[in-house]
């Protein structure tokens, strides 16, 4: 099995409303895509690990980790489903149409190593693939105008987390189906099963949060005390 990487880090962060994109935001000491990339090349399986980047993003060439042999800079693109598209793209003479690619969020540094071998060791013999996702604690509500129509079964409702683990060919292609047709991805899964296809959920953990809002970042710093 050859094992390629893809990070989406073309993102401007408007919910964090910070002076830059969130991945490079303060984080114990680094910056937040740091953390991610370090965990992720931890794993140590990688061909190469794509970041998809903007263009005008002045930050990336700062940092060492830009230089590193197995990262690769891709363009960025207007949406997280074009900057995916755009990494697979760069990839496209090295990769073979039944590797595998593993999408992940700049945006999660929290990301385990052992978590990383836990998804490719589940899914690394399927025909489709599929990711890193988590039950719901909460009990779910579907609401309009305010109020509460009805109770959602939670039993059958996950979050879906990244890793997201696919065929090189099979997830370019979806990606462009749906880039063709309009519809709107925001997880590699999705464009998947817009084909028909069935990605499986492997369970992952709840401490690989993504950096949304301000507060995230306190806590992604507490997890990462207990990860280390
Ligand atoms: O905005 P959101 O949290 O959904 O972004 C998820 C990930 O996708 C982030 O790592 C972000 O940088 C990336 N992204 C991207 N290109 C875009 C938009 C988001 O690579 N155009």
């Amino acid at each position: 099995h050859t094992f390629w990487g893809i990070v989406p880090a073309a993102g401007v962060g408007k919910r964090m409303a910070a002076d830059r994109p969130k991945q490079y935001l303060p984080l114990a000491g680094k910056t937040v895509i740091e953390h991610t990339l370090e965990h992720l090349l931890a794993a140590e399986i990688w061909a190469g690990v794509a970041v998809a980047i903007s263009p005008e993003d002045p930050y990336w060439p700062e940092l060492a980790i830009s230089r590193h042999p197995l990262v690769h800079t891709a363009p960025g693109g207007k949406e997280r489903a074009d900057s995916v598209l755009n990494a697979l793209d760069y990839l496209q003479d090295r990769a073979g149409e039944e590797d595998w690619v593993l999408v992940h969020d700049a945006a999660r540094p929290c990301i385990a190593a052992a978590d990383v071998h836990k998804l490719i060791d589940a899914l690394k013999d399927d025909a489709v693939g599929g990711i890193l996702a988590l039950p719901v604690a909460d009990t779910l509500k579907r609401v309009s105008d305010g109020s509460i129509s009805e109770t959602v079964d939670r039993s059958a409702i996950w979050r879906a987390l990244t890793p997201q683990m696919f065929r090189y060919g099979a997830l370019r292609d979806a990606l462009r189906d749906a880039a063709a047709k309009g519809s709107v991805v925001t997880d590699e899964a999705s464009a998947l099963e817009l084909q028909g296809r069935r990605p499986k959920i492997v369970e992952g953990r709840p401490d690989n949060l993504k950096i949304t809002r301000p507060e995230d970042l306190p806590l992604a710093e507490f997890y990462l005390k207990q990860l280390s």
